[in-house]
């Protein structure tokens, strides 16, 4: 299978079940990227976006999950990150499955620069609190 990146321990936000979350996110756009290289289905294609979003809410809902439990001060301004990403995705899926646009390397780049950039940076900003409160 063709790779686009793959999680490593520079992305940890030492939390297991966070970086857990972030590796499987890699997997999808891994999938995602082989696929498109594969030329592959159109269903195929369409049922690797829909576990993306499925996967990218789930995590996104424990990340928000612990910034209330740990009353994160940046909480906002993430969710609304989240919020956006979500909806490029929703988007992106809409317009996909009415057959107006193809999947192309702009749309993946996009999706891999997206994630890399939010777990590198945005992220980051919630280690120490979520340290603070015991998480691990
Ligand atoms: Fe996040």
């Amino acid at each position: 299978m063709h790779q686009l990146n793959q999680w490593h321990p520079g992305y940890s936000v030492f939390v297991k079940e966070l970086d857990d979350h972030h590796k499987e996110l890699f997997n999808l756009l891994n999938e995602l990227y082989d696929a498109y290289l594969q030329n592959s289905h159109k269903e195929k294609v369409g049922s690797i976006i829909s576990r993306l979003f499925d996967y990218t809410t789930i995590h996104f809902a424990a990340e928000e999950s612990y910034f209330v439990k740990f009353e994160y001060e940046q909480t906002s301004q993430h969710k609304k990150e989240h919020q956006q990403f979500l909806d490029k995705i929703k988007t992106f899926q809409a317009d996909y499955s009415k057959n107006s646009t193809v999947l192309t390397l702009q749309i993946i780049n996009f999706l891999h620069e997206w994630i890399h950039h939010h777990i590198m940076n945005t992220d980051r900003n919630y280690i120490i609190c979520f340290q603070k409160g015991g998480l691990k």
